[in-house]
């Protein structure tokens, strides 16, 4: 049988942290660093996946019913969760060979899991002859990491990997899931600095601030926050960054739109310090490295991702970004001792399947 190869982008949000959740509205890109699929479908109902950069290679259940927590490599429990929910929504037990590799940095806040669970997902049910809409497929890939780890995640990171467009953001909104791209201005870098401090999104407080969001907006006895007003959570700090985050997002799509890059910038840092102090998912490492891009002339920075490790964002000018860098980079690591590394990302199509390398 004949071989096929998938790919699905990793993505950085611009700004929208701990908003998906509740229903509100997310600015990611797809960017260009993913992992790809090598695949083969087999005729006898096993799934066969080896890894070019992580270790084990795991066997599993082509109908879905291999326990995600049975399997050994964190990274197989992916792929058992992604046959589970695709199970569940109609997919035959068809099985594949393949082989997965991945240029995404692992717990950086890149969604290096959501293209993994994406680009398997693309294989399995093109070899199972099977299709889902893009919204069933996202949703399935949400749930196969909420089953394998355990995790309460979010859309937004599938979302962006089936959903990027080359040269775009993609204003998200996460209650109707409806996804708005919107261009980014050629002149502006998409500037992107590792901590070098990873995070597990296991052992971080995600699913404790994802039940206290939950709670607020239980006692204010609306669906979600994205229903609050700034007034009903003025003492809740973890509710007020929801609502003030929106209202950045929505301001930032707007700036983009217009090619405002001047009103970006203050947008960020805002939203970095929001997710500092009210949110409380910052680490030394972010706001130091935060401060350190601001220092060099960045307009704007702000951690991206579920926070407690993981990457810095920030805005530059096409021209003034490798200056920032080697400044702010070069401060960091004298301030730390750790060894950070940096991005200059480019907005990408979302996950689909690719012609094979020659
Ligand atoms: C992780 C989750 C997303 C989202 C972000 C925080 O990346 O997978 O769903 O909640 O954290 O914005």
């Amino acid at each position: 049988m004949s071989e096929r190869w998938f790919r699905a982008p990793g993505r950085v949000n611009l700004i929208g942290d701990h908003t998906d959740y509740n229903e509100g509205f997310v600015l990611p890109l797809a960017i260009d660093l993913s992992c790809t699929v090598r695949a083969r479908a087999r005729a006898d109902g096993i799934v066969h996946l080896r890894s070019l950069d992580l270790e084990g290679a795991v066997e599993l259940a082509a109908d879905g019913s291999t326990e995600p927590a049975d399997v050994k490599a964190v990274w197989g429990r992916y792929a058992a969760g992604v046959l589970r929910t695709l199970a569940a929504r109609g997919r035959p037990a068809a099985g594949m060979d393949a082989v997965v590799s991945s240029t995404i940095p692992l717990g950086a806040g890149l969604s290096s899991s959501a293209a993994l669970s994406v680009s398997l997902a693309l294989a399995l049910n093109d070899a199972a002859g099977f299709e889902l809409p893009l919204l069933d497929l996202a949703r399935a890939c949400q749930e196969a990491e909420q089953v394998a780890l355990g995790v309460p995640v979010g859309i937004m990171d599938q979302l962006a990997s089936l959903a990027g467009k080359r040269g775009h953001a993609l204003l998200i909104d996460c209650r109707s899931l409806e996804v708005e791209p919107t261009p980014l201005p050629r002149e502006l870098a998409i500037l992107v600095v590792h901590t070098g401090v990873s995070r597990a999104l296991v052992d971080s407080g995600y699913a404790e601030r994802r039940q206290a969001c939950e709670t607020v907006a239980a006692r204010l006895e609306l669906r979600s926050l994205r229903d609050a007003t700034p007034a009903q959570v003025a003492d809740e700090p973890r509710a007020r960054h929801v609502v003030s985050e929106n209202a950045r997002v929505l301001e930032a799509a707007r700036a983009l739109e217009a090619g405002d890059i001047a009103a970006l910038g203050p947008l960020l840092t805002a939203s970095h310090q929001s997710l500092r102090d009210d949110f409380e998912v910052s680490t030394h490492e972010l706001d130091t490295l935060v401060l350190a891009l601001l220092e060099a002339g960045a307009p704007g920075a702000r951690l991206t991702g579920a926070g407690f490790g993981g990457c810095v964002l920030a805005l530059a000018s096409r021209d003034a970004a490798a200056a920032i860098v080697e400044t702010a980079t070069r401060r960091y690591r004298s301030r730390t001792g750790h060894e950070p590394q940096a991005f200059v990302f480019s907005a990408v199509d979302g996950a689909g399947a690719i012609p094979h390398a020659p």
